[in-house]
């Protein structure tokens, strides 16, 4: 008999089709039928594949009791009660490195579109404003010679930092821990927080969400940030206090914002939608075929090796704790 796997939600056809091959898939988006709804029926699967929007709580943990691997289709897995689930013996794995490049790729597309007005302009020209080239149309900050501070420097930070010094930036970082060697190796130079918050022009924020760090931006911070700063989050709403962003974007105390990212996802704070110096993103950090199709194998031979018994490639760093 084969083992049961549930994915929560359909994802690329090449993954589910090797998932099929060797388990029985159980799609929980297919059964119409609520999440809990599909575990209390499955309580002998083995192995459970969730997406970031999945809220994985103890309770839900603790219905299969046969509970071998939680494989989160995401780097990030604030989603999921991994203490629980360690505690139990249950792997929990997340798909770092590969969604790098994608990730710091669209953050740079965002900081680009709010910096030259991309997306201002586009809705300018289809509205068939442009009457031809003028001085002063859609004026926007210009990067070369700027500064971009970044909190958080691994992997999406540093690849970020990369990226920002091809575009002439100069870059500045925080991180908890400092990371001495990187910024030997590549020039960069760490600051205290508030430091990087008073002297950037683009604040740009890649570390993970967790209670510590809940509003780390709020309104004490956004007022610290320099009045034609660019803010960007691409990694967690939870991370900023969005009603006081909106609030700063509106009495333009910010030059604007890209946010791929909402607290309360996905819904989003009426203010922002109405606002044009502000860049909003569905959540697409890492939405390229490549990436996504690599995030999604990822999770398929991590479930492969923890139901043949073996240790899964892609652990979460907690379990090393
Ligand atoms: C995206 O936000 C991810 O964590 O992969
Ligand atoms: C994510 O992969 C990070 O470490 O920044």
């Amino acid at each position: 008999m084969k083992k049961k796997v549930i994915l929560t939600k359909n994802y690329l056809e090449e993954a589910i089709k090797r998932l099929k091959e060797k388990f029985e898939l159980i799609i929980v988006q297919d059964t119409g039928k609520d999440f809990v709804e599909v575990l209390k029926e499955n309580q002998d699967a083995e192995a459970l594949i969730s997406f970031l929007s999945d809220n994985i709580t103890k309770e839900s943990i603790d219905i299969c009791i046969n509970l071998k691997i939680i494989a989160n289709y995401a780097v990030g897995y604030n989603n999921i009660d991994y203490k629980h689930a360690i505690k139990k013996g249950i792997y929990v794995t997340n798909t770092p490195d590969i969604l790098t490049a994608a990730t710091a790729d669209l953050t740079m597309a965002l900081i680009l579109s709010v910096s030259r007005r991309i997306v201002e302009s586009d809705e300018f020209v289809r509205r068939g404003k442009f009457n031809g080239w003028e001085a002063k149309l859609m004026l926007g900050k210009e990067l070369n010679g700027s500064t971009i501070g970044i909190i958080g420097m691994g992997r999406i930070g540093l690849a970020l930092a990369l990226r920002a010094k091809a575009f002439g930036m100069n870059v500045i970082y925080y991180s908890r821990t400092r990371k001495k060697e990187i910024e030997r190796k590549y020039n960069l130079k760490f600051v205290r927080f508030i430091e990087l918050i008073k002297e950037s022009d683009v604040v740009s924020i890649h570390i993970p969400y967790s209670q510590d760090v809940h509003h780390l931006f709020n309104k004490d911070v956004f007022n610290l940030m320099k009045n034609d700063a660019i803010f960007i989050n691409v990694s967690r709403g939870g991370l900023m206090d969005e009603r006081c962003l909106a609030e700063s974007l509106e009495k333009n105390e910010l030059f604007g914002a890209g946010l791929d990212v909402y607290e309360f996802e996905p819904k989003i704070t009426e203010k922002l939608k109405k606002l044009k110096n502000v860049v909003l993103a569905p959540h697409i950090g890492s939405a390229t075929y490549k990436t996504r199709l690599a995030m999604a194998m990822m999770t398929v031979n991590d479930v492969i090796l923890a139901l043949s018994g073996k240790k899964p490639d892609y652990l979460i760093p907690e379990y090393k704790l």
